[in-house]
């Protein structure tokens, strides 16, 4: 059976999503729900990405997680020597190689040219809405086709105020 392919993302109300190659905030219920969702599944990131979340594991201590994982970058030198880990060179090859090793769901899961360039393959969000107007470099693109609301949830945390969606094209 052919995965879906979801995006997986955290956006604040300017479409920020990060800043300095950092998160531009820091939510643990979000990185949580992060982890629970993509876990025995597969991710696909772009190269800084991968080196973010590689480096945020790896300074707790903690190998890498159970997930497979599709590393985008142009680099044909570049390698990573991780287990479940595949690295590809364009995104064309990167779905085709999602298809091949995951049943299931395959997340896109950023950065931003990854997001801005899967967009149109894929069928659903699952948003975390930051209600936050911040400073960043790093951005969402429009998503006005993914008008359909599959679930919403509100919360909070140290002052933040966010929200869980599950959005999908119209
Ligand atoms: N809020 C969220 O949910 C979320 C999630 C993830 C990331 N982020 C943020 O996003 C920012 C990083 O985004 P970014 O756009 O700078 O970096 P990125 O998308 O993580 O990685 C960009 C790299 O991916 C490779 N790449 C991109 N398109 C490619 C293609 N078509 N074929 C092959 N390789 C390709 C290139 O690697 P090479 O240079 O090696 O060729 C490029 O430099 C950070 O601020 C991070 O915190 C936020």
């Amino acid at each position: 059976m052919q995965p879906r392919i979801s995006m997986i993302v955290a956006v604040a109300n300017n479409l920020v999503i990060g800043s300095g190659n950092e998160l531009a905030w820091h939510i643990r219920d979000d990185l949580r729900r992060f982890r629970m969702m993509t876990e025995g599944k597969t991710i696909i990131v772009g190269r800084l990405t991968f080196e973010q979340l590689k480096n945020a594991y790896e300074s707790r201590g903690k190998p890498l997680p159970d997930r497979k994982q599709i590393i985008l970058t142009k680099n044909t030198e570049y390698q990573v020597g991780l287990p479940k880990c595949y690295v590809c060179h364009s995104l064309e090859e990167a779905l085709v190689k999602a298809k091949e090793i995951e049943s299931d769901e395959v997340f896109v899961a950023g950065g931003a040219a990854i997001f801005a360039q899967a967009l149109p393959f894929v069928s659903r969000i699952y948003m975390t809405k930051v209600e936050l107007e911040v400073e960043g470099d790093a951005f969402f693109p429009k998503y006005s086709d993914f008008s359909k609301v599959l679930s919403e949830e509100s919360k909070e945390e140290n002052g933040i105020k966010f929200r869980y969606l599950i959005l999908e094209r119209v």
